[in-house]
């Protein structure tokens, strides 16, 4: 399977992907594209000697679909089976969700459907949780819902702030996606579930 991995920022997501399918593994990833020219992730990916892309979001303004119908070029000359959003910062049309319905994924920084959208850990704290986590969902055209692939849980410990949570998720996002992608491209949608 060929996956395209859509990044914003550092790409630590994309790195654990990317080092996840190397040797036995159903996929290889094919693209690593970004809404930012800027993004560290860009120069992680042409280590690992990735074919990178990159549209800047910024010249459209607010105009979603023009940027859209510029960054589905470089995404469909890769032929992509499935689709990564990691650390993808930009809200995506139900246009653009559509064309790849079934085969577009994304990791979110909340145990879904708990605090979908920005700031996830500290509303969680602010919530007085106790635990915390990542999710892995099918992207629809709804923000941060969708059929849920995965989810690691955390617990949220006296002091944390969002930085140290965020941390602490961060660790768990790096395990559950590269577990659910392996999952997914070998045509299995049983949720993964980690400690
Ligand atoms: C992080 O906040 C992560 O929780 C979320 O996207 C942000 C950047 O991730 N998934 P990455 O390092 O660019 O993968």
């Amino acid at each position: 399977k060929r996956v395209a991995i859509l990044i914003s920022g550092g790409g630590s997501n994309m790195v654990a992907l990317c080092r996840s399918m190397r040797g036995d593994h159903p996929a290889r990833p094919v693209l690593v594209l970004s809404n930012d020219p800027a993004a560290g992730g860009l120069n992680r990916a042409r280590e690992m000697g990735i074919p990178t892309a990159a549209i800047d979001h910024r010249p459209f303004g607010a105009d979603r679909a023009a940027f859209e119908a510029e960054l589905v070029k470089p995404l469909l000359q890769a032929e992509p089976d499935i689709i990564c959003l990691a650390g993808f910062m930009r809200v995506l049309t139900a246009g653009f969700v559509n064309r790849f319905a079934g085969r577009m994924l994304n990791i979110h920084p909340s145990l879904l459907p708990k605090y979908p959208g920005l700031h996830t850990h500290a509303r969680a704290i602010a919530a007085g949780d106790t635990e915390a986590g990542c999710t892995v969902h099918e992207v629809t055209p709804v923000l941060d819902d969708g059929p849920i692939l995965g989810q690691a849980r955390v617990p949220i410990l006296p002091g944390d702030t969002p930085d140290s949570l965020a941390a602490r998720v961060l660790e768990q996002e790096h395990r559950l996606y590269p577990a659910v992608l392996r999952r997914f491209a070998e045509g299995d949608r049983t949720p993964v579930y980690l400690a």
